[in-house]
């Protein structure tokens, strides 16, 4: 029996004779020739069935598969320019074939183009298009890529809860459920305050895991559910806390790029687009983008997208502002010193100026906007007591919080990055809700 191999390998085994594993994609026939385009997981491969190499009762099932069935192939791999699928340019001639469950000819997600409600009720089903599969594949190798340059950099993952006493983002965006005799517990908006327990016994540390927002937001950049990766590092200041975050970013989009070529190329996109992320990137600060929006605002003629572009001095960016500015920059580009008013209790103010703070987003491309949010945090115990009271927050449930800043209190500075925006822009897909296996947004929590 010759081994069985990976789809994504395959031009490792040209000329051999070799055994997949997978499902019926599509099928054509052409008279003596039956052409099966078969996804195993890792890829898509054309399998060319002829007449004359297969018994005839088993030719003539093979001519009615229906899209879906599950199969076991072995034969020879050829290397073909024009063969198609996902690396491409081999085929496979069908020497043997097993046929391990003929599908139901009624399958839902079939070729035919299908509504996005439609699509989004057969998420079960729709992650094997190939579309949905590329981008799920990159998402996983963001996710490896993030935990490679941290483990490789002197940062120890720190799980943090995700039943947490108190809000830490703004208490509008709580998830809540009853905690037996303790009263309300919410699901963790962040992890970043434990890590800044963390910090103190580790250095350097990440937390990565599911993070849950009630974001009345319906754009398609707001997840109800949407997984983030959180560094934090004692002794570390706001550009510190930059180049941190440049050195991750160009590390993940370059590994994509490595190893997610065909996957990305197959989703149309652009790749001199991605293999210019390299870092430096440029960094302006909010007064400078301030500055940068009502120029644009000034030279825009379009009325509709003039409004959009409205914008005071002290308001948080919109995604037209975040658009506007990071289609003046062919890399990601990092915003900081934004108003105190608009960002979290914890961050650091800005020296000689308090109504601004040490904050930082950064800001990818194409119009992509936030990909990851960060600051310097307050050292200062007073201080943060002091805004932990203005903002109305439960000062017992900060009580530990606050005792950082007794016992060692150093500079220290993270950031959270959102792993659906960072795959829908390398992707360079429309909605975030692609870039998670089983989307959670208001309007769905099926299937
Ligand atoms: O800017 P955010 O809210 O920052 C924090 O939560 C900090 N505590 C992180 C930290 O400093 N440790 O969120 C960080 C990132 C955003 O830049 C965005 O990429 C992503 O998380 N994000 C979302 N992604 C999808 N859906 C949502 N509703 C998101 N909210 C934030
Ligand atoms: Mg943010």
């Amino acid at each position: 029996m010759p081994e069985i191999i990976r789809v994504d390998e395959i031009s490792k085994y040209d000329g051999q004779e070799v055994t997949i594993q997978g499902w019926v994609y599509n099928r054509t026939d052409k008279g003596k020739l039956v052409f099966l385009l078969v996804r195993d997981g890792t890829g898509f491969v054309q399998c060319v069935a002829f007449k004359g190499d297969l018994d005839e009762k088993l030719f003539d099932q093979v001519m009615r598969l229906p899209q879906e069935s599950a199969v076991v192939i072995t034969g020879p791999v050829r290397a073909d320019k024009r063969a198609p699928g996902v690396p491409g340019g081999y085929e496979i001639g069908v020497k043997k074939i097993k046929i391990v469950q003929t599908a139901d000819a009624d399958y839902p997600m079939s070729l035919k183009d299908h509504g996005v409600d439609f699509a989004l009720d057969n998420r079960h089903l729709w992650i094997r298009m190939p579309s949905q599969w590329a981008i799920l594949r990159v998402r996983s190798t963001v996710m490896a890529a993030t935990r490679e340059w941290l483990d490789n950099n002197g940062f120890i993952a720190m799980d943090t809860p995700i039943l947490t006493p108190a809000a830490a983002e703004g208490t509008t965006t709580l998830f809540e459920t009853e905690y037996f005799d303790e009263g309300k517990a919410y699901l963790a908006q962040t992890g970043q305050l434990y890590n800044e327990a963390n910090i103190f016994a580790f250095g350097k540390v990440y937390c990565f895991g599911p993070t849950f927002r009630a974001e009345k937001s319906k754009t398609r950049r707001h997840l109800t559910e949407f997984w983030m990766l959180e560094p934090e590092m004692a002794f570390c200041d706001l550009d510190g806390l930059m180049e941190i975050e440049e050195q991750m970013v160009t590390h993940i989009v370059q590994r994509v790029l490595r190893d997610r070529k065909p996957e990305l190329l197959s989703l149309g996109r652009d790749l001199s687009k991605l293999e210019n992320i390299k870092a430096p990137f440029p960094r302006i600060s909010y007064d400078d983008a301030a500055k940068m929006i009502n120029e644009l605002r000034e030279k825009e003629t379009d009325p509709e997208k003039k409004e959009l572009l409205k914008f005071d001095w002290g308001i948080d960016f919109g995604a037209p502002h975040e658009t506007a500015i990071t289609q003046q920059f062919d890399k990601p580009v990092f915003c900081y010193g934004y108003p105190t008013a608009v960002k979290a209790f914890y961050m650091e103010p800005w020296p000689n100026r308090p109504e601004v703070c040490k904050s930082v987003d950064l800001l990818a491309p194409e119009g992509y906007g936030e990909i990851c949010g960060g600051s310097e945090r307050i050292s200062d115990h007073d201080l943060l007591l002091k805004r932990i009271r203005e903002q109305k927050l439960p000062e017992e449930a900060f009580k530990w919080y606050l005792e950082l800043r007794k016992y060692g209190s150093v500079p220290h500075s993270g950031f959270g990055m959102g792993v659906e925006r960072v795959t829908s822009w390398i992707c360079g897909i429309e909605h975030v809700r692609e870039a998670i296996p089983f989307p959670r947004t208001i309007k769905r929590v099926y299937p």
